[in-house]
Parts: structure tokens; sequence; C-alpha cells
């Protein structure tokens, strides 16, 4: 059986979630294992950067708005938050932003061949020992990006679980395909939803950025 990082919510989508998802349906790549024609979705040829679990998108939306010379593709299998980030997209009028509904391992293995940065920021952390196995961040995963990113990008990812901390300084700092950038305080990111949570109850951040050799 598949181990999945997420739990699927179910729900309805509010009125102005499901119409923004219908208006800017354009922006919105289905994630079913296809190869992604990535400079037919955003239009031009710039370096990609993938969020794997954007949320709610405050922090893409910011991220994208200060960096207009690359593209974000946003994935997250919460279509509530990519609908949500979808209508901040319209409002901001940010022309670098496109999301992607399903399972970032699938669009990794299966859609993307090169991309230039990959982020994690506040993955699910899972903190039972029995879900310690549903941990986006493992073995498995350092080894996808590494097959993905090009030489000199980077994988960065953030958490406020200690413990999940420990395991991603395990996975990558020892890995061959990766030098570590930064490991320590938070690094260069916007603050986002999940992390504001954690820092307003007194968990303090952690950055860990490695660059593919
Ligand atoms: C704890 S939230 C953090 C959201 C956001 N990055 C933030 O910091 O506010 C983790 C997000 O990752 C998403 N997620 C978990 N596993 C995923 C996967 N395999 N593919 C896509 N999204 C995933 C969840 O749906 C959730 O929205």
């Amino acid at each position: 059986m598949t181990v999945r990082s997420y739990r699927l919510r179910r729900g309805r989508l509010s009125a102005t979630t499901a119409d923004a998802l219908d208006r800017l349906g354009a922006l919105v790549v289905p994630v079913d294992g296809r190869p992604l024609d990535v400079a037919g979705l955003f239009g031009r040829i710039a370096p990609l950067v993938v969020e794997v679990g954007s949320g709610m998108g405050e922090a893409t939306a910011a991220m994208a708005a200060a960096d207009p010379s690359r593209d974000l593709l946003a994935v997250d299998v919460h279509v509530q938050g990519l609908g949500r980030l979808l209508r901040r997209v319209e409002e901001d009028e940010l022309s670098n932003v496109r999301v992607a509904e399903g399972d970032a391992i699938v669009l990794l293995r299966d859609m993307l061949k090169v991309v230039d940065e990959v982020r994690v920021w506040f993955p699910d952390p899972w903190p039972k020992a029995r879900h310690v196995k549903r941990r986006l961040v493992g073995g498995a995963f350092a080894d996808l990006v590494a097959s993905r990113l090009r030489p000199g990008g980077l994988l960065h990812v953030a958490t406020d679980w200690p413990p999940y901390a420990d395991q991603v300084r395990a996975v990558l700092t020892p890995h061959p395909a990766y030098e570590v950038v930064h490991a320590g305080e938070r690094w260069e990111r916007p603050v986002t939803r999940f992390e504001q949570r954690g820092l307003d109850a007194g968990r303090p951040s952690y950055d860990l950025v490695v660059r593919r050799r």
C-alpha cells in the first residue's frame, strides 16, 4: 500500500474558491502523470521553482511578486488552498505562478524533467511514532529531487518540528548529490501561515538548504 504524506481533506469548496478554479483553470495543472510542457504552461522559458505543499499560498504569492524573473509552480493536494492562491494571483496580477493539484511525488517523478529549485516549507510533521513513515522528506524524496534539480539548483526545507529537522539533516547532509548551503535559523523566505502558528506557540523554525552538485 502506498504511504501518503498527506491526509485527504474532503469537504465542499467555498463558492469563491470554486469560482476562482473555474475562471482561472488555465493556470491549473492536473497532476495526472503526463509530462508537462513547462514553457507552454508559463508562456516563456525561465528558471522553474517548485513549491511542494503550498498550503494557503500566502508565501507563494509573496515570493512570486518578489522574484518575477522566475516561474513558480505550487503543488498541493489541498484544492481549497490552491483556489485561495489563485485568487491572490489574480488580485496581485502575478504572471509567474501556476498551481498543480495533486501529489508532488507524481509531479516531480513523472511530469517534470529539470527544475531549478524545490521548496518544501513546513511539510506535515507527522509527530506520532507510527506516522513517521509518512513524512515527505526522507531518502527517497532526496534522491528524487536530486534527479530533477539542475547542477547548482537548490533544495530548501523548513520545519518547526525538531525531530523532523533532525531527520532532514540526517538525510540531506551526507547525501552525495548535495552540498550544504545553510543549516540553522530561518533563511531567506517569507513567514508562512503554518510557520506563524508555530512561532506564536514558541516553536522556532529550522531551515536546511542544499545545493545540487
Ligand atoms: C503543514 S502544511 C504547510 C503549508 C504551507 N507550506 C505553510 O507553511 O503554511 C503542509 C502542506 O503540504 C501538503 N502536502 C503534503 N504532502 C503532499 C504531497 N505529497 N503533495 C502535495 N502536497 C502535499 C498538505 O496538503 C499541506 O497543505
